[in-house]
């Protein structure tokens, strides 16, 4: 019999089942488009032995050993509702439905809801690392409650990344609990991103570096403190030519940045919760800005083309400023998503464990990197609770490195090189450390034309009016 049932056989679930077999579990799969499961199987090599192809819903069902775990792997959505409805009147009480998409985590709490009333487990867990981790080793963040995490907590930290021998596969609350860490990490990968492309953008127009020293300068930073997936991938990118055209690819790709809308839910949600993620917006809303592309050469027009360019007296130190900066944001910008999934524990009463999240994301996840095994020791010591910025050792580095950031957005702002998602880690950061708030004069403008009340420095109690 088969360990486990997996259904949809795109590029995600062909790469998970085959890490299954590979671990050595019994795959029966299943694809609405049929032929796909023969190709699939044909291509399998010596792995096809442990995959039992299925026709038809029924006979994927029957294959598996009960209590069952159903993955569904196919596209966020109503095809979800489809096939986990079309999947229900074969299974069984405490079978187990296993979202392994990008589902909304409103969604899985509504699917957990639903299906628990019918006696299945629905579990929705948040897959990182593209295909190839998929394939090889991804980040896992699973949702659902602890008897199917007994139950498939084995094959999933069988088929997850290691990181020092530990998998990357976690239990991180029940129901949309994976779904929502899956979210924030999306969320922070965007802002993560945006801000090496901002770096990227102060290289290229302020210094007028080639694709090839900023593909060098990245590589070195890969070597330091901001070691990660992103920052190898950036010089990999910047490296790599075009063999149609024989130049840099960067110069080729069109600069349109798409997007799932994952991140965006990161935005909204954390919005939804009070907890500013200013960062993440930032990144959201720069993809946005940068899909207007016929908008933008004609406001470049109409505007005039800033003059971007930079002329630091020692380009080395600079370019280390510019490290500094971005390391700094990434503390503003992680602090952030910590914050939210801290704020959403809280509201769903999930317990998740920030540790652990971060334990998690340190191989197999697109924001894999060296700062995150230094955040999963500060959670790891017990400082969940507080914000990411004021513990150590990110409190030292904040010291260290944010005249770096504030240097680096003012000299690109002077320039008109847009920094936005730099800029609001600096805004944060900022506002974080000012014991006098501007929030006062907003108090006296809310009780002038609303009679809203105020808070005294003199003395105690709220309620208080101006004399207006
Ligand atoms: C991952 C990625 C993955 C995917 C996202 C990003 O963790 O493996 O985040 O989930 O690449 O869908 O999508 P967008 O960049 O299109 O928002």
């Amino acid at each position: 019999m088969a360990d486990i049932g997996l259904i949809g056989l795109g590029v995600m679930g062909s790469s998970l089942a085959l890490n299954m077999a590979e671990k050595g579990y019994t795959v029966a799969v299943f694809n609405r488009t049929l032929s796909k499961v023969d190709a699939f199987v044909a291509d399998a090599g010596s792995l096809a032995d442990r995959l039992v192809p299925t026709r038809d819903l029924a006979t994927l069902v029957a294959a598996v050993d009960p209590p069952r775990p159903v993955v569904l792997m196919v596209q966020a959505g109503a095809a979800v509702d489809e096939q986990a409805e079309a999947l229900f009147p074969f299974l069984a009480s405490g079978d187990m439905l296993i979202d392994a998409g990008n589902a909304n985590f409103r969604d899985t709490r509504r699917r957990a809801e639903s299906f628990s009333e019918r006696g299945i487990d629905f579990v929705g867990i948040g897959v990182s690392g593209g295909e190839e981790g998929a394939r090889h080793g991804p980040s896992i963040m699973a949702g659902g409650n602890e008897a199917s995490w007994r139950r498939i907590g084995p094959i999933l930290s069988a088929i997850a990344a290691k990181f020092e021998g530990e998998p990357c596969a976690a239990r991180v609350g029940p129901d949309g609990a994976g779904h929502f860490v899956k979210t924030m990490h999306n969320g922070i990968e965007s802002a993560d991103m945006q801000m090496c492309a901002e770096t990227y953008g102060i290289m290229r127009d302020g210094l007028e570096l080639s694709a090839a020293e900023m593909a060098a300068v990245f590589e070195k930073w890969d070597r330091g403190r901001l070691k990660s997936y992103l920052i190898e991938i950036s010089a990999d990118v910047l490296a790599a030519v075009d063999p149609d055209s024989g130049k840099p690819m960067v110069e080729v790709i069109l600069d349109r940045a798409g997007q799932k809308g994952t991140g965006r839910w990161a935005a909204i949600e954390a919005q939804e919760m009070a907890v500013p993620a200013t960062v993440i917006e930032a990144a959201v809303a720069a993809r946005v800005q940068s899909s207007a592309k016929e908008a933008r050469i004609a406001d470049e027009a109409r505007f005039g083309k800033a003059a971007r360019r930079l002329a630091p007296a020692d380009r080395d130190a600079f370019l280390d400023r510019l490290e500094s900066a971005l390391l700094a944001g990434k503390i503003a910008a992680y602090a952030q998503g910590f914050a939210a999934m801290e704020a959403a524990s809280e509201r769903w009463d999930w317990q998740t464990p920030l540790g652990t999240v971060a334990k998690i994301w340190r191989a197999g996840c697109i924001i894999r990197s060296a700062f995150l095994d230094d955040i999963a020791h500060a959670y790891g010591a017990g400082v969940g609770g507080a914000n990411l910025m004021t513990v150590a050792p990110f409190d030292a580095h904040l010291k260290e490195t944010h005249e770096a950031l504030r240097s680096i957005v003012s000299d690109a702002v002077l320039a008109g090189i847009p920094v936005p998602a730099l800029s609001a880690a600096l805004a944060y950061f900022e506002m974080a450390r000012t014991a006098r708030s501007t929030a006062d004069l907003i108090q006296g403008q809310r009780d002038f034309f609303g009679a809203h009340g105020f808070e005294r420095t003199d003395r105690p109690g709220d309620g208080f009016h101006g004399p207006w």
